[in-house]
Formats: structure tokens, sequence, C-alpha cells
């Protein structure tokens, strides 16, 4: 068992949540084959992860590689035992009339972003090669940027997300679950756009539907704007104040099999906000007044997990137990230090310092 970090203690490092959007993003969701053996390398990888990502970043520090790790609720489970943050749970599908909100797998989460998609593609690949056989890869969607950060429909994504002090009090856990303070609920979902119908909308009509003017990107006043757009049904407020997410979503595709999609992502101190805003747009405010995004977004994926401080990733330990301990065991290696004591990634294998 791992003694997560005191909650309130200065020393605490978090992980890089909120950073400025960047030009590429990769989506790496994993689920953790059934051998213990298995569930040891995902261990054995979470305090080196930020080795990793110093290897890749420091050769181009502009760019600004970072990446998130999130774990489902099932593997935190496996990997950590009974100890475990008070609201992670599997993530809770929707479904109203022909709309759906679907549950998918996964145990892991890498949020990979910078502005070069090399580097993220270089850091995907090292921490697959890390995992080797003893993951299964769920997603994997590389985001990009679009052209002044629009998503594919063609509207301008992400400029209500709080920022500074807005942001730490939004998605960040605090005293309300101490041992896990710092850490942060992340939900994902892969949606694909039927653009074609999009795209024989009215431009008015494609405003009323997001809450905003397409070109300037300014709000629609409330005689304009309807109950059913977006950015009416995606706003929770509690007690008189407005429940803030975090959003980096990032559009991705592949034209030549007529894929366009959104990757949604949303990093919040509680999931219950996620899910009131998703129940909102799949079920409706009241139910019937639902988000007309959906007439043309298709969810095929859903996942949700806890993202821990990166001094929990960094005091994760791994007891090597007698089946990693067995030659005959290929899964064995996956657990060994090597025998030069580098990573073994990569140029640095077996280089003497
Ligand atoms: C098809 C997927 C989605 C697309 C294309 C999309 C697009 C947009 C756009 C264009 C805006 C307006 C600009 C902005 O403030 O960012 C927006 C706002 C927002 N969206 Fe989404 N979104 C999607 C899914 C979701 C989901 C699943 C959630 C939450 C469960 C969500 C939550 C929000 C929130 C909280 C806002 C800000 C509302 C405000 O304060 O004005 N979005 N989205």
């Amino acid at each position: 068992m791992i003694s997560p970090p005191e909650a309130n203690s200065v020393d605490t490092v978090l992980q890089k949540i909120s950073t400025p959007m960047t030009r590429a993003a990769i989506f790496l969701v994993v689920t953790i084959n059934p051998r213990e053996a298995d569930a040891i390398a995902a261990k054995s990888l979470c305090a080196d992860l930020s080795a990793l990502v110093r290897s890749v970043g420091f050769r181009d520090p502009d760019a600004g590689l970072t990446c998130v790790m999130g774990f489902g609720s099932a593997a935190w489970d496996r990997l950590f035992g009974p100890e475990r943050p008070a609201e992670l749970h599997p993530f809770r599908e929707i479904v109203a009339d022909t709309r759906h909100a679907v549950a998918t797998a996964g145990d892991l989460l890498f949020h990979i972003r910078a502005d070069r998609m090399d580097m993220c593609f270089e850091l995907e690949t090292l921490i697959l090669d890390r995992l080797g056989a003893s993951i299964a890869v769920a997603e994997e969607v590389q985001g990009f940027q679009y052209f002044d950060n629009r998503d594919l429909l063609g509207f301008v994504d992400g400029t209500e997300n709080p920022a500074d002090r807005e942001a730490t009090d939004a998605i960040l856990v605090g005293g309300e679950d101490a041992v896990f303070a710092g850490g942060s609920y992340v939900i994902t979902q892969k949606y694909l756009h039927d653009l074609k119908g999009w795209n024989t909308l009215p431009t008015e009509v494609q405003e009323k539907i997001i809450g905003r003017t397409k070109l300037a990107n300014v709000e629609l006043d409330d005689a304009t704007k309807p109950t059913y757009a977006h950015n009416a049904l995606t706003v929770i407020v509690e007690n008189g104040e407005e429940q803030k997410i975090l959003r980096e979503n990032r559009p991705f595709g592949t034209p030549g099999q007529g894929e366009f999609g959104t990757y949604f992502i949303g990093y919040c101190r509680t999931p219950r906000t996620i899910e009131q805003m998703l129940e909102n747009m799949f079920i409706g405010r009241p139910p019937g007044n639902y988000d007309r995004l959906l007439d043309f977004s298709t969810a095929v994926t859903g996942t949700l997990f806890f993202v821990p401080t990166a001094t929990f990733l960094d005091n994760v330990t791994v007891d090597a137990p007698a089946a990693a301990a067995t030659p005959a065991d290929p899964s064995a290696q996956l657990v060994s230090p090597v025998a030069d004591g580098s990573l073994g990634i990569g140029s640095l294998k077996g280089n003497p310092a």
C-alpha cells in the first residue's frame, strides 16, 4: 500500500493539468491485463513517468510537453488497495431516446500535450514500450489545434474555461477529501460528428445550438439564446455559485474515412459537476430540452479517472512478487530494473552516464 502525500504539505507537487492550450495532444486510454505482473508493470511506470516526460521534453522545452496520468475505478483498487478517492467510480452511462452517453473500458489515461505532435508521439511510444504486453490499448486519439482553437463544427472551443485561481478551485480536490487533496477527476468522451448534416444548417441555427456567434465567438444575449443552447445546459449553478470545469477538448479526424470528431476531456474537483452537465445535455433540462449538438454528435466512448498528485505518483513503489521473480515469466523483465541501472528507455538504454 502506498501512503498518499500529506494533504496540505507544501512539498506536494501536482500533475500539470491546467496548462496553456497546446497545438497537439494525444489521448491514450489503456486497460491493464489480468496477471499480477501486468498490474506491477503499470505500477512501476508511475514513479518513472516524470523521468520519461523529462527525457523527451528537455529536448525542446519551449514545446511545453506534459503528461497527466489518471486511474479508473477498478484499476485504482487493483493497484493501490482500499484507500481510495471518495468520488472515484466507473463512468455512468446515460440513455435518453436516441441519445446515449456510452461507458467504455479504461484503466489508465495518459493525456499528453505539447506544441509538437512529434514530442507527444515520442512520449506515447515510450510509455507503451514500458507497459509492453501488460496492457491493451482501448483508445488512442491524436488531437490537433484547428485554426484559432475551433472544433470541427467551426466554433471556438474553450473560451469560458476558468483560469488561474478560479481554475485551481474548480479542478483540485481540497479538504473535502484531505488524503487525496491536490488530485482531480477527469471525464473523457470521444464524439464523432455528422459534419455533412451540421453544415446544412444555417449559421444562425448553429449559433443557437452552441449559444455563441460563430465568427466573432461572442456569447448570445439572453433574449436570443435558447434554453437548449450548449452553453445554457452546461452552466451549473449551486448555492448561487457557478460550478466550473476545465475542458481541453481537441478536434481529430481522418477525412479520407469520413471521420470528424471532438475529443472531450473535462477536469473537475468532483465528477458530479460534469455528470450533471451530461444529464442536462443528454436527458435535457427540463427533460426533453436536450442539447441539439447531440443530433450531430455521437459519443463513442466514455470514461472517468482520478488524477492523483505528481508526488503520489513519484512515491508509488513496487513489491516484486514471486511471479515476477520467476525467470520463466517473460513479464518479469517489465518490473526488473535493467542491469546498468538506467531506465532502459530509448537512447538512455545502457549508455554509461
Ligand atoms: C461534441 C462535443 C462538444 C463540443 C463540440 C463542444 C463545444 C463547445 C463550444 C464551442 C463551447 C463554447 C465556447 C466555450 O466556452 O468553450 C462549449 C462550451 C462549454 N462546454 Fe462544450 N462541447 C462538447 C461537449 C461538452 C461536454 C460533454 C461537456 C460537459 C459534460 C461540455 C461542457 C461545456 C462547458 C461547461 C462550456 C462552457 C459554458 C459556459 O460557461 O459558457 N461540452 N463547448
